[in-house]
């Protein structure tokens, strides 16, 4: 599988979760695109790519509506209701800066959620007074329900808006997101999902989960070339939906402000239906297999070999596990940073690791071009630093 990607294969990568890899047909399909676009640009980009722009549209549906279209049919979704943005901080953004937070309002996060968006919602808050509550999750060995009832429960009087992850960052937890979304429907709470890790890693139908907004990658785990993700929004929330970057689309509707925010490269978003083929061809369900059940192995292989304790329900664990490294490696960022470091120039393995609760974790990505031998390298290679 390794051969589909243009990864070095003298690394062992085990790292497809924080940026993704592109394979190559994706690529080369995006090239093919920039080279249509570089034939004649004023007309694709005026006139075929979106109906924001200045020109006569030429082409029906333009260009962004197609791609739209087939990336919402992907996600059980309507084309209308779905934009694309560059990347799952901009969706984020683009939803808190244009929800009418007032003073004294609160805004809810979890103290998983990933360190960017924590930044985004806290900015966006404080410039209307509202604040921030990040409530602390259980341990992950008492269930999904567990997730579900500590974060409905953090709800009080002020609470308006919610932020949560589908899949968790540093923790890779597949938290129970349709429970939460009924529970904060019920309370009279807007939800927002960051799926940043979810399309093509998990079976997802976006409308099904019931959240107001759901804002997802599809440059990590749905083969999408990067800069590629979506915003999708209920019929009832798309009005007053600004994207970050205002431009001509102000005032004409939802997909048309998100679909021209000024002249950019719009070959990440056309492209992103490819990798869609890419997954089909795989065939959905045996690469989501073959992922999922890499990363369960991987988890009780490393916390075998290192001796670390590791309990978890199989279903909150999608691509990625996280698992916790022997003690005696160290506990600081610092000390994340240089064996993160020493694993790559020594051993040639690239993996994510970061220190918690007092301890160093290591996150496995698994990818249809990761076997049981990579993550076996990198239990040898631990273990291996702690004698
Ligand atoms: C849960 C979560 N949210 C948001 C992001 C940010 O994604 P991006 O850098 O593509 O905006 C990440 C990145 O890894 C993430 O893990």
């Amino acid at each position: 599988m390794l051969a589909h990607w243009l990864l070095d294969p003298t690394v062992t990568y085990l790292n497809h979760g924080t940026v993704g890899a592109s394979p190559r047909r994706v690529l080369a399909a995006q090239q093919r695109i920039r080279d249509e676009i570089e034939r004649q640009p004023s007309r694709f980009l005026l006139r075929e790519l979106s109906s924001t722009t200045v020109g006569m549209p030429r082409s029906s549906p333009p260009r962004l509506r197609a791609a739209a279209e087939l990336v919402a049919a992907f996600l059980g979704a309507r084309g209308e209701d779905l934009v694309f943005v560059d990347n799952a901080t901009t969706g984020i953004n683009a939803v808190v800066s244009s929800f009418d937070l007032r003073d004294g309002d609160e805004v809810l996060l979890t103290d998983h959620a990933y360190g960017a968006i924590r930044n985004a919602v806290s900015f966006h808050a404080a410039s209307r007074g509202a604040r921030v509550r990040a409530v602390e999750l259980p341990s992950p060995a008492r269930g999904p329900s567990a997730f579900t009832e500590t974060v409905l429960a953090a709800i009080g009087p002020r609470t308006r808006l919610a932020v949560v992850d589908h899949v968790t960052s540093e923790s890779a937890l597949v938290l129970p997101i349709a429970e939460i979304a009924a529970g904060c429907r019920a309370r009279g709470v807007a939800l927002a999902v960051d799926g940043a890790h979810a399309p093509g890693a998990l079976a997802l139908d976006v409308p099904s989960v019931g959240a107001d907004w759901y804002v997802g990658n599809l440059h990590k785990w749905a083969h999408a070339p990067r800069s590629s993700a979506f915003l999708w929004a209920g019929k009832e929330r798309q009005e007053g939906l600004h994207p970050p970057v205002i431009s001509w689309g102000l005032g004409k509707g939802f997909t048309a402000e998100f679909d021209w925010a000024g002249t950019k490269d719009p070959t990440p978003y056309l492209a992103a239906p490819e990798g869609i083929s890419f997954m089909r061809e795989l065939g959905l369900e045996a690469m989501r297999a073959h992922n999922h059940g890499l990363a369960w192995a991987a988890a009780s292989l490393l916390a075998e070999r290192w001796n670390t304790p590791y309990a978890l329900p199989e279903r909150m664990v999608g691509t990625m596990v996280t698992v916790p490294l022997p003690e005696r490696l160290g506990s600081s960022s610092e000390d994340a940073a240089r064996l993160r470091d020493a694993l790559l120039e020594q051993e040639r393995i690239e993996v994510q690791l970061h220190a918690s609760k007092g301890r160093l974790w290591v996150r496995v990505s698994a990818q249809a071009y990761n076997e049981i031998a990579d993550v076996e390298r990198l239990a040898a290679a631990v273990t291996a630093r702690t004698s």
